[in-house]
């Protein structure tokens, strides 16, 4: 049962053309954690609410990636991420974070979280950490940037995504819940334009289930 009562249709908004966090191509903050460590990531790796799929193809071209998996709640999302020229080891997958198959479960070395985090409902925050937290096999790790403080006009606070958090937020509920050990934290130098010095990349290791 999905929980997201109060999110947009976003298969509308992609229909619609109203696809304002669609750059056409990877987030810089995970261009540049990737060249400061060629070779770390490896293995399956799912990247959570993925929209266009841009960032799933930079994982899936790397060495060592066996498998780069973009999960989205919209079938639109997911066919036109399909209809891209295909990169590497990329699948697309239409499905709900919080409504995981067996097949997304205990699964993944890696998630990689980009305006997934911000897009849902704070009120299914806590259940975004166990949902990604589920997931990942032990020791798998969560990198992800997260949009810190995204309002404009356009997007007041309240108003609908994406929705801001800070890092005493992140800290709390990611580390404070137990099910994850945060090992690096920094403001990303390179970012799109417009999110510079508004995001916070941070890599976090998977414990056990408290
Ligand atoms: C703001 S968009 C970002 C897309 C992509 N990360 C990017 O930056 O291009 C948020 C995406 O999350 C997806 N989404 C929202 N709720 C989801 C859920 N419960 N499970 C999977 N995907 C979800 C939406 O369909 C949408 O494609």
């Amino acid at each position: 049962m999905p929980l997201l009562e109060t999110s947009p249709d976003w298969d509308e908004l992609y229909r619609e053309g109203h696809t304002p966090w669609d750059k056409g191509s990877a987030a810089p903050p995970l261009l540049e954690w990737i060249a400061a460590h060629p070779d770390q990531i490896g293995g399956h790796i799912l990247v959570p609410g993925s929209g266009p799929g841009h960032d799933v193809r930079a994982l899936a071209v790397l060495p060592g990636v066996v498998k780069a998996v973009g999960l989205d709640l919209s079938p639109v999302a997911t066919a036109r991420a399909s209809a891209l020229p295909r990169a590497g080891v990329e699948r697309h997958v239409t499905g709900d974070l919080f409504d995981l198959a067996p097949e997304h479960r205990g699964t993944y070395d890696w998630v990689w979280e980009h305006t997934c985090f911000c897009a849902i409902d704070p009120a299914s925050r806590a259940a975004y950490v166990e949902a990604v937290h589920a997931t990942l096999k032990p020791g798998g790790q969560l990198l992800g940037v997260f949009y810190l403080d995204p309002y404009d006009d356009e997007h007041p606070p309240g108003g609908g995504p994406p929705h801001g958090c800070n890092v005493a937020e992140l800290e709390e509920r990611f580390a404070g819940s137990g099910r994850f050990k945060i090992e690096e934290s920094y403001v990303p130098a390179k970012s799109y334009p417009g999110r510079e010095g508004l995001e916070r990349l941070v890599r976090m290791v998977r414990q056990p289930a408290p």
